[in-house]
């Protein structure tokens, strides 16, 4: 088992990483639990790994509260029925609820942890490999409203996240792909010799190959670590570097209505194909970095570009949906551009016109 540290202070917490760690996971968990019980509210597709951790927490009083699968539950409804069951259950501040479930359950349940009684905490184990490399750690938190997406949060940080990337095993091959691209993400923004790694390794990470998935976890979740360490409420630039193909990627997710025509991970896949060829355009990057990472994102069967998901939008629709982006900031739209791989950095001079005229040029 490996352990990352996220350097907080007073908020401090440890990652573990391992496989088999779920079937473990009770020595972890007993001194974060207060009268001898814990609450896991758990994604209802994820009902075997709520009996193994049963199994790997005998001699607890371990209080189940089901979640249905599916974006729809990170609402105000679904906050407020796992709310209202963490009251009648009368838990205390000084308890911890388990989020066990890929980022939907991760970020419902730890704004619900967030706000009952004004704050209790949370143990984060996610069973998809996007949550498990980039939406339990960090501790952004949040719902999503019929003004936009995950527009209502709090930033909570866990107090233990615990990754098993054994539980990936049945994790559906498009899921796996979408979670890869958070992967790819951290060697684009800041990792030349890991991104070279991936690309030697791709066919095994695809493959499920556990050393393989084990490394690359580790590398995601140290890279974020750090990051989040470095600014956790997202106000110096640094952690901003996270969102590297989220701007286009959430123009896309927009146009779809954030349904399931396009996951997230492939939305920010074709993100990160157009930040980096936009990139190229303003003379920034090297066109054959942008070439190479198309190329290996095409081979982990991701898409790179505007037609992603058999989208057909016109840059001016794209662009009216960046406008309205959360990170938006005195009328700019804050965008990750690329000097190369390993090198991503925050502009603050990008116009949308021109973004939308390198969207209409654009035909990946
Ligand atoms: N997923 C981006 C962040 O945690 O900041």
């Amino acid at each position: 088992m490996m352990t990352v540290d996220v350097g907080l202070a007073t908020r401090a917490y440890p990652i573990h990483i391992g496989s088999g760690l779920l079937a473990q996971a009770g020595k972890p968990i007993a001194p974060l639990v207060r009268n001898g019980r814990i609450v896991v509210a758990y994604d209802r597709n994820c009902a075997d790994h709520l009996d193994t951790l049963r199994n790997a927490a005998r001699g607890l009083d371990l209080i189940p509260v089901a979640i249905a699968p599916g974006e729809a539950s990170k609402s105000w409804a679904g906050l407020q029925a796992l709310v209202s069951s963490l009251l009648d259950l009368e838990i205390e501040r000084s308890e911890c609820v388990i989020a066990l479930g890929g980022g939907v359950v991760g970020d419902l349940v730890g704004f619900a942890a967030s706000i009952v009684k004004r704050g209790c905490g949370v143990i984060q184990i996610p069973t998809t490999l996007l949550s498990q490399v980039d939406s339990s750690v960090g501790g952004k938190t949040a719902i999503n409203v019929p003004q936009g997406k995950n527009l209502i949060g709090a930033f909570h940080q866990p107090r233990l996240v615990l990754i098993d990337p054994d539980v990936l095993g049945t994790l559906p091959d498009r899921e796996l792909r979408a979670g890869y691209a958070e992967v790819v993400k951290y060697a684009l923004i800041g990792d030349a010799g890991f991104y070279d790694w991936l690309d030697a390794n791709l066919d095994r990470i695809m493959a499920r190959d556990p050393a393989a998935l084990e490394h690359a976890i580790v590398t995601s979740v140290r890279a974020k670590a750090a990051v989040v360490a470095a600014d956790e409420h997202e106000t110096t630039g640094v952690r901003a570097l996270l969102n590297f193909g989220h701007t286009f990627g959430h123009a896309l997710e927009a146009e779809t209505g954030f349904s399931d025509r396009l996951l997230h991970g492939e939305a920010v896949a074709a993100g990160m194909g157009l930040a980096m060829r936009y990139s190229v355009e303003r003379g920034l990057c090297p066109a054959d970095d942008a070439e190479k990472v198309a190329e290996h994102l095409r081979r982990a069967g991701l898409p790179t570009g505007a037609r992603a998901g058999g989208l057909n939008a016109t840059g001016a629709t794209l662009a009216a949906h960046m406008a309205h982006d959360k990170k938006r900031e005195g009328g700019r739209v804050p965008f990750l551009l690329s000097r190369g791989i390993g090198a991503a950095f925050l502009a603050n001079d990008v116009q949308l016109a021109d973004v939308a005229a390198f969207l209409d040029r654009d035909t990946a």
